[in-house]
């Protein structure tokens, strides 16, 4: 059983609630080593402040002795990485940054892995390495790796190293690869927080082309748990699919926030597509249920009207991560 979990990128989104979860679940010991991108935010765990079963490290998982010095200081056993820059429209406008931490980061935690002898690595994957699907079919863990944006090429990279150090040294891991999350305390660059603040203060809801591109939800504590199921059960070298089996085109679930807000579709309003943006993306994730018995628990419309509700009774932290940076990307992207 392991003791001393590592786990990266705690103060975003996903890590942020898998934190919360694991702390809630188990008596197990977790040290966050995340470096605070624009993306990380230490209010999202401010619930789980003062608990002593949790030590927080600012900083990179591309540095090396850090990394070490966390894994011999705190002895850890275990690494889980959710590190990672994950828009993909940032990844359009400068693709460095992607490869210096989710492809050069991923091979330090790997390094030290093998140097500290961790017993069990697990990382945090995306069903965008498959690149695009048609009108029909699923992903599954054999579909072939085929990544369009730089984002998903770094992702997919990733992956890749991960697989060769299980082949090649022997490293005790396995990758998740899940659909797209929503939830309380995503960032809003990301669709459905992005679409719901607008609205709130009735701006306009920029649409990327048709609003046809479909993608597969999930609630982030599904995720979340597929992780833990995942890095408990799932043998050694294997790939293991998330998915929510929600599938919905954007403009639908943009037309669907309106409802639930009561607000117009006269908000809606559709901007020049992303480049290479993928069309369909859907997951099959029956091995995970098969082999690690898990599976989406959480409804989709259920959990989106308590997404929506979480925004709105949040209003402070809302307004704290939408200042600065944030703006000044938003007016770039989107220029409405
Ligand atoms: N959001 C989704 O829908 C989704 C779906 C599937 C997989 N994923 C994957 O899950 C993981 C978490 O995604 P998220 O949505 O929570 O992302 P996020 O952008 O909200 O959070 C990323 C976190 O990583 C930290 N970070 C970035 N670079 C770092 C570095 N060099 N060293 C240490 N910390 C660093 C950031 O400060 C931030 O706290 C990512 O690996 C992502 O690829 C996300």
């Amino acid at each position: 059983m392991i003791k001393n979990l590592l786990v990266t990128g705690g103060c975003g989104f996903i890590g942020s609630a898998f934190i919360r979860k694991i702390l809630r679940d188990t008596d197990i010991n977790i040290v966050n080593l995340d470096s605070l991108t624009y993306a990380g935010n230490p209010e999202n765990l401010i619930e789980i402040e003062g608990n002593h079963r949790y030590h927080f490290v600012k900083g990179s998982i591309q540095n090396p002795e850090l990394v070490e010095n966390i894994c011999d200081y705190y002895k850890i056993d275990g690494i889980i990485n959710f590190a990672a820059e994950s828009h993909v429209d940032r990844s359009i406008l400068d693709a460095r940054p992607f490869i210096d931490t989710n492809v050069g980061g991923t091979l330090i935690l790997l390094q030290t892995a093998m140097k500290h002898k961790i017993r069990r690595y697990l990382q945090v994957s995306t069903d965008e390495v498959y690149g695009s699907l048609g009108e029909s079919g699923l992903f599954t863990e054999s579909s072939p790796i085929q990544p369009n944006s730089p984002y998903s090429a770094s992702k997919a990279a990733a992956d890749h190293l991960v697989s060769a150090f299980v082949h090649t040294y022997g490293l005790n891991a396995v990758i998740t690869r899940c659909s797209n999350n929503y939830g309380p305390f995503q960032f809003p660059e990301k669709l459905i927080p992005l679409m719901v603040l607008n609205a709130c203060e009735d701006k306009k809801l920029p649409i990327y082309g048709d609003g046809m591109n479909v993608r597969d939800w999930i609630y982030v504590d599904d995720h979340c748990s597929g992780i833990w199921a995942t890095f408990l059960k799932g043998k050694s070298g294997e790939v293991y699919n998330l998915g929510g089996k929600s599938e919905k085109p954007n403009i639908e679930i943009v037309k669907t926030l309106l409802k639930i807000l009561n607000k117009p579709e006269s908000l809606i309003t559709y901007v020049k597509d992303r480049p290479g943006h993928d069309r369909r993306y859907a997951i099959d994730c029956s091995k995970a249920e098969s082999e690690l018995a898990w599976k989406p628990a959480f409804n989709f419309d259920e959990g989106l009207v308590s997404t929506v509700n979480w925004y709105l009774n949040n209003p402070k932290w809302c307004g704290n991560v939408r200042s600065g940076e944030y703006m000044e990307y938003y007016e770039k992207q989107y220029k409405i």
